[in-house]
């Protein structure tokens, strides 16, 4: 394969505090290193439209700072089709893009390993998801500002459910992944978790909350990962009503937790990744991913990233139980 000269970056998927850093980083390195760098706007949807244009250091100026994407981003069906992928790669061919770095989450991830396999078009990710699910990483950008944006939440809400004597279910995002619920919860000191994967247990549920209210509570907060769809708080919220008379508000914090400036953590790794990144595509690297593991980023195979990942340590559930008495 010849040498990278020309790269381009692009968001894909659900956008993530702190990839502005990860594609500011991806600039300057690009551009310190002697390439040309290239902006995709919209994701691989914009790939599809030709909506590409070159990038330079003042592009890419005060823009860490803020959350969401300069690029944008999309979910793109049609880049999910063979047909659709050669029609990208054509396109990348056409305007003598050597490379693609693509920043987003599992989605992102298959879509940029097919275009590597089907088109030989280098590619690197960057994982970029609230969610923290991808395998291979310990960590993707835009998880802490999301949990941060959560606690927030959560912990005003606290207050006026302790003036109330109230019992809330919060649902936060995170689809199949328990992460954002599971920090949140322990961080909040929830009196419960509902988790994805779980069955509910309402009885004890209740149980607790009854014997939280004998020893003076005066509230109770329920984290709900919303799973597959979002309104599992109000299926939460109806069974405990009609089985249990139990009163619950429900709150849903939606895209509030994907919004607003990144923080500290989220800046960095996201400046490491795309650092990393453009050194992986200079050193032939091409079908790699950057990860964070061990407590640093380095570069590893995509292939092994390409998998959602929605373990948790059954140690964090049990301190949160521990805890919340
Ligand atoms: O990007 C991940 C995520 O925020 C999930 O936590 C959530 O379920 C989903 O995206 C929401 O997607 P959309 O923004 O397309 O509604």
């Amino acid at each position: 394969m010849s040498e990278v000269k020309r790269i381009a970056v692009l968001c894909s998927g659900g956008d993530s505090p702190g990839m502005n850093c990860a594609i500011r980083a991806v600039v300057r390195t690009g551009i310190g290193a002697g390439l040309e760098v290239f902006g995709i706007q919209k994701g691989y949807a914009g790939l599809l439209e030709g909506n590409i244009r070159a990038l330079d250091v003042s592009s890419v100026g005060n823009i860490l700072q803020h959350g969401g994407t300069i690029l944008q981003t999309s979910r793109c069906p049609e880049f999910m089709t063979a047909e659709g992928r050669k029609e990208a790669a054509n396109l990348l061919k056409r305007k003598k893009i050597d490379a693609l770095i693509v920043i987003g989450g599992d989605g992102s991830f298959n879509g940029a390993m097919a275009l590597y396999n089907e088109h030989q078009i280098p590619v690197v990710g960057i994982p970029g998801t609230i969610d923290n699910d991808i395998d291979g990483t310990d960590y993707t950008i835009g998880f802490d500002t999301a949990v941060q944006n959560a606690v927030e939440a959560v912990d005003k809400i606290r207050d006026t459910a302790n003036s109330h004597a109230r019992t809330f279910i919060v649902e936060v995002m995170g689809r199949k992944s328990p992460a954002i619920a599971l920090k949140v919860g322990i961080c909040t000191g929830a009196e419960n978790v509902i988790l994805p994967t779980a069955t509910i247990d309402y009885g004890k549920i209740v149980g607790d909350i009854d014997r939280g209210i004998k020893r003076g509570k005066t509230s109770s907060i329920l984290i709900a990962a919303e799973g597959e769809v979002e309104g599992v708080g109000h299926t939460i919220q109806k069974e405990l009503k009609e089985k249990f008379n139990l009163q619950a508000h429900v709150c849903i914090l939606g895209h509030i937790q994907r919004g607003g400036n990144p923080t500290p953590t989220d800046r960095l790794i996201a400046s490491q990744m795309g650092h990393q990144a453009v050194k992986a595509l200079v050193s032939g690297e091409f079908a790699s991913a950057t990860v964070f593991r061990n407590g640093k980023v380095v570069i590893a195979n995509l292939k092994d990233c390409l998998r959602k990942k929605n373990e948790f340590d059954v140690s964090d559930v049990e301190l949160l139980t521990l805890l919340s008495i």
